[in-house]
């Protein structure tokens, strides 16, 4: 079997050229690469890279993922996270590939407490968050051979994420204002690769698992929630943080005006996942406890 994985630099792709090496040939062109387009900006140098490589299975990792910077940046954001994997769904379909493709909590507004089901209608409050909506449309209409994973608050050992930016803040600071009033589940990439990894077996064997899926790790915080574990977990590990719990202040979104703005929750309901391949997600303080690990080396 041959795979095209695109945005093997980010946290996620970093952690599919480990969980998708076991299934077959691997080829993954870079953003700069001089043979294949793997340029998400490129929709002809990207149609181009499938008929070449002519994979069973097309991997996109690859995104806009600067939420606020999309505000400003509407075109590239709809360009990368929409219409480029419109055209990988598109080239997939031709040659019967599969197409696994990811997106977002942020295709939703936040309203309620409830966690979110693939069936609830989105409602994006963001720039970034309709694209990768319109992203989702585009590869659901195109290629019916899908597996699309809506993920949440991403971090990895590898790339930037919100936990390496509290571990290095807590680092230089007395003191921090965290947001407690949005609530989701931190996840990491590694979970989400791997899962990836068994859900394309299953579906390459079982057609009809084809779909929209919720993937998030278990459990559910806040950012503020999120910080004081990072920060817990750093000082288990021996690292030099100087703010002791008390100092890590809650704050409510408000205190933090972003230019774009975000859901307050961000729940993901994950039980179409787990059922339809077997999985039980693991709470999410395992997979940053692991994560921890390794920074803190
Ligand atoms: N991060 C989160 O909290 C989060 C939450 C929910 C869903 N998601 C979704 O999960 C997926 C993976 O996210 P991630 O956290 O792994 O993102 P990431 O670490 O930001 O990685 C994104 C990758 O896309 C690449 N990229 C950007 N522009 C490109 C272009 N024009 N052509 C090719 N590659 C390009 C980046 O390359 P460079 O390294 O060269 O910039 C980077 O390697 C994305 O679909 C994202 O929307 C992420």
């Amino acid at each position: 079997m041959k795979i095209l994985l695109l945005g093997k630099n980010g946290q996620v792709g970093w952690e599919l050229l480990r969980s998708l090496a076991p299934l077959g040939e691997l080829v993954a062109p870079g953003r700069d690469d001089p043979g294949l387009c793997g340029d998400l900006s490129n929709l002809d140098g990207l149609a181009r890279t499938v008929q070449t490589v002519r994979p069973d299975v097309i991997v996109n990792a690859a995104a806009h993922t600067a939420v606020d910077r999309a505000e400003s940046e509407a075109e590239l954001a709809h360009t990368l996270n929409a219409l480029a994997p419109g055209v990988l769904a598109q080239e997939a379909n031709k040659i019967g590939a599969w197409l696994v493709h990811y997106s977002t909590d942020y295709v939703f507004d936040g309203s309620g407490s409830r966690p979110w089901v693939e069936t609830d209608t989105p409602a994006p409050l963001s720039v970034y968050g309709r694209s990768k909506l319109e992203g989702e449309r585009l590869v659901q209409a195109a290629c019916p051979q899908h597996l699309i994973f809506r993920t949440s608050w991403v971090y990895a050992a590898r790339g930037g994420n919100f936990a390496k930016t509290m571990l290095r803040l807590a680092q230089e600071r007395e003191r921090l204002t965290v947001i407690n009033d949005q609530f989701g589940a931190p996840t990491g990439a590694e979970l989400i690769a791997d899962v990836t990894a068994h859900a394309l077996r299953q579906c390459l064997r079982q057609p009809r698992d084809a779909g929209l899926y919720h993937l998030a790790a278990a459990g559910e915080t806040t950012w503020h929630g999120y910080a004081n574990q990072v920060l817990d977990l750093a000082r288990l590990n021996g690292g030099a943080i100087k703010i002791k719990a008390t100092e890590v202040a809650p704050v409510p979104t408000s205190a933090f005006p972003t230019a774009a703005r975000r859901p307050l929750n961000s729940r993901l309901d994950c039980q179409k996942l787990q059922g339809t391949f077997g999985l039980a997600l693991p709470k999410w303080e395992r997979g940053l406890g692991r994560m921890m690990g390794e920074v803190c080396l």
